[in-house]
């Protein structure tokens, strides 16, 4: 039970003020507008900012105690920049190691994305699940744990791809991909073992997604793949509260902000525009060699 700051009543659940939230979407690149698309359909009402830390992609090469510090800086300027009500790290490889220190360092919320080994256990009939992710995300004891918690009946191939997240940015601002490419990355999911094959691909990078038509006309056969950005948004619903229709019209200015910029192209702006994102800007923060 809270206070409702405007209408000076208490009401249930709504865990911030009736006025307009700011949600921060942020991902190392390009990905996270797959988050951002579910989220924003669920927070028509909400400004929302997203945040690329393209100087510092891709995250899936950075080792974890630099990992850390890059998203804690840039978090910092984010944070004191745009004054979210609620951050979404719509980024595996940062969620899957970075999100006790940002709790322990901010006083707002912070919705991670991991990789979705519970529902994929749930899922499958085989047995036999994927998780296509970055190298780094495989790499996390989170992930290990998440698969002895939820999966150990499974046998979990745990995919780390280290061209797929650029794979899809590439296609994102237009440039051409090969099936070939994209094919090499995911063969690795497919697995047979005794006549029983792989049912369930986890798309653990929020990178993947944008790819998934592709993905689904390149597997060698039929599986689900699992996009995480619906869970996401109900675990921001269900912190925010629902979206409220009745808000004042507030001019909404949703904004794609970069840390570098430097792939701005003229067809990755009119993909932004598509996402509802209206104005686009630079913080930059270089990543330190
Ligand atoms: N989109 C990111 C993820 O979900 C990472 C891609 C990268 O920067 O390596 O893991």
């Amino acid at each position: 039970m809270q206070v409702d700051l405007l209408a000076g009543t208490a009401c249930r659940s709504a865990a911030i003020p009736r006025r307009q939230p700011t949600i921060l979407v942020f991902d190392s690149g390009l990905g996270g507008l797959t988050v951002l698309g579910a989220t924003m359909a669920a927070h028509p009402d909400a400004r929302m900012i997203y945040a690329a830390d393209d100087a510092g992609f891709p995250y899936g090469r950075l080792d974890e105690p630099r990992l850390i510090d890059r998203v804690m800086a840039v978090m910092e300027r984010l944070i004191a920049r745009c004054g979210p009500d609620l951050v979404v790290i719509a980024c595996n490889t940062a969620s899957t190691l970075v999100l006790p220190a940002l709790r322990a360092r901010f006083a707002i919320p912070f919705v991670g994305t991991v990789p979705a080994i519970k529902p994929a256990a749930a899922l499958t009939r085989s047995g036999l699940i994927s998780v296509l992710a970055t190298p780094g995300t495989v790499a996390r004891d989170y992930t290990r744990g998440l698969i002895q918690t939820y999966a150990a009946s499974c046998k979990v191939t745990l995919v780390g791809s280290t061209g797929l997240a650029a794979l899809a940015e590439a296609a994102l601002k237009g440039d051409p991909v090969d099936d070939e490419a994209i094919l090499r990355e995911i063969a690795p999911c497919f697995v047979e073992i005794d006549g029983a094959r792989t049912d369930v691909v986890t798309l653990s990078c929020t990178h993947y997604p944008l790819l998934l038509e592709r993905m689904k006309r390149l597997a060698p056969w039929p599986v689900a793949w699992i996009d995480p950005a619906p869970a996401i948004a109900r675990r921001v619903t269900q912190l925010l509260g629902p979206a409220q229709p009745d808000i004042p019209s507030i001019p909404t200015e949703s904004l794609a902000l970069f840390t570098s910029g430097a792939g701005l192209t003229g067809p990755l702006r009119i993909a932004l525009a598509g996402y509802g994102l209206a104005g686009v800007d630079i913080e930059a923060i270089p990543l330190a060699h």
